[in-house]
């Protein structure tokens, strides 16, 4: 286990990264340069891709939404399943034809699936219009590496196999002025036998508690309202500190500042979910109550293969407590369906599940083998198409909870945090209920960023409609 010293970045090494963004600023000055980031997985990647979109920005780069008008491209990307791994092979490989167009510009791949040394190595043999390539324990040294590939033409390849790192004070562009995701640990220690996860992103690793009051006040002083405190398992938060802070503590810090009026967190184990953290949910006005608990499978023989470390009925009986001291809270989950070994009955037990914890809303996945991982050695029970009878079933029968839940929506008021406008029709707006439901209405622009009241007219499936009170 490294220790802290050797986890946090040495502030002159930042210090050393910032004064590279500023020799590839000079590269760029007088010409208009653009970077093109696009993100795949979850939050934390989301973030990431911020810090990697702020060190651009001091570079020199301005942010598109446009590949053919950029000068560097970037994939950062996920390794959870193999789809999104397909997918990013399938993107890279038709970049070729701009590299071949313009090749000055920069192709870049980063994130998980670079933590990861046959992948990194099959991009380094097969994708050679792809310049750059570095894992998630590299992003700190992002600068340094663009700026040898400008300076030297050559495609730099970085593998780093270690434990991870914590890299304070690098530039961050922000995806939002009203929400925004904080990431207070990184890595996982927990080793589920299907996840990737603790192999591409380390070791548990805990920011000081005064790092993430600093970034917070930060978001507060320039508008944000609401921020989501992010970890693989936030539950861990504190363990590997000097001055131990637990989760619970470390939310209630947050919510001392002001400005911030919401605060939500992902992703809690259920093994570690504490009484502690419970009340806090229930007690801080400012934690909004939701709360996604990962089940993955309500069959014990399979959660104990899954080292899940918790039974359905322990499981069952936290979100009891949760349901009684939270009354009306969100809950949703994760699922797998098909892991190794899962038979119908053992899939019987997830839709009973289902059925006694009532979610808002269930993500929901096939299981995919992950090379490396204990559970990719492991034999199926079930064949693909059972498996994906399986699932479907669970979605009609999930399908069915989450409309019963929000037609108790109807007729009611709720306060909405107004996030923008909606994607799909320019004159209404939408946001989240404190609980995280999507509501969209009609209304002004100016009312982004405030918290107003909303009547729930119409209820759907995965969203409410509203009209301003
Ligand atoms: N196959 C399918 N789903 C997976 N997840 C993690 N690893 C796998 C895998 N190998 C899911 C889990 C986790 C979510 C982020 O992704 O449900 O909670
Ligand atoms: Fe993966 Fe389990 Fe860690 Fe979540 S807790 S990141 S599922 S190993």
């Amino acid at each position: 286990m490294a220790s802290r010293e050797e986890v946090i970045i040495k502030k002159e090494e930042i210090e050393n990264q910032k004064q590279i963004m500023q020799l590839v600023k000079n590269i760029n000055s007088g010409y208009e340069k653009y970077a093109f980031v696009e993100t795949y997985g979850c939050a934390q990647n989301v973030n990431d891709s911020e810090r990697l979109l702020g060190m651009l920005d001091t570079m020199g780069y301005k942010k598109t939404l446009d590949k053919e008008k950029a000068d560097v491209i970037l994939y950062n990307t996920c390794a959870v399943r193999e789809n999104a791994e397909l997918k990013v092979f399938g993107n890279i490989g038709a970049l070729k034809a701009i590299k071949r167009a313009k090749p000055h510009v920069v192709i870049g791949v980063c994130g998980c699936m670079m933590q990861q040394e046959y992948i990194a190595e099959k991009i380094k043999k097969r994708y050679k219009h792809v310049d750059i390539v570095f894992g998630t324990h590299s992003l700190y040294r992002f600068p340094e590496i663009l700026y040898n590939v400008l300076n030297e033409n050559k495609r730099i390849i970085e593998f780093k196999n270690c434990d991870g790192f914590i890299a304070e004070d690098l530039p961050i562009k922000r995806n939002s002025d009203i929400s925004a995701g904080i990431s207070v640990m990184y890595g996982c220690n927990n080793f589920c036998t299907y996840c990737i996860v603790p192999y591409v992103r380390g070791r548990e690793r805990s920011r000081e508690i005064e790092e993430v009051i600093k970034e917070a006040t930060h978001l507060a002083k320039s508008g944000i309202k609401e921020v989501t405190l992010l970890g693989q398992n936030v539950n861990s938060y504190g363990k590997d500190l000097e001055n131990y802070y637990d989760f619970a503590d470390l939310i209630d810090a947050v919510s001392k500042i002001d400005g911030i009026e919401r605060i939500r967190f992902m992703t809690s184990h259920p093994k570690d979910l504490s009484d502690k953290l419970i009340d806090t949910i229930a007690n801080n006005k400012k934690v909004c109550k939701q709360l996604h608990l990962p089940i993955q499978c309500g069959s014990n023989k399979i959660l104990k293969i899954m080292n899940r470390k918790y039974t359905k009925e322990e499981y069952l009986e936290k979100i009891m407590k949760v349901k009684e001291k939270i009354p009306g809270i969100t809950l949703t989950t994760d699922i797998i369906v098909g892991f190794p070994g899962e038979d119908n009955e053992d899939f019987e037990h997830t839709l009973d599940v289902l059925k006694k914890v009532r979610y808002d809303s269930v993500f929901s996945f096939i299981y995919s083998k992950r090379p490396g991982t204990p559970a990719a050695v492991m034999d199926d029970v079930l064949s693909p198409e059972e498996k994906k009878a399986n699932f479907d079933r669970m979605l009609e029968v999930q399908n069915v909870i989450s409309a019963e839940i929000n037609q108790t929506y109807d007729g009611k008021e709720y306060e909405i945090l107004v996030e923008g406008e909606s994607k799909t029709n320019k004159e209404f707006l939408t946001g989240r209920t404190d609980g995280g439901k999507i509501v969209n209405f009609k209304g002004e622009k100016e009312l982004i960023g405030k918290i107003v009241k909303v009547k729930i007219i119409k209820a759907h499936t995965w969203s409410l409609s509203g009209e301003l009170v």
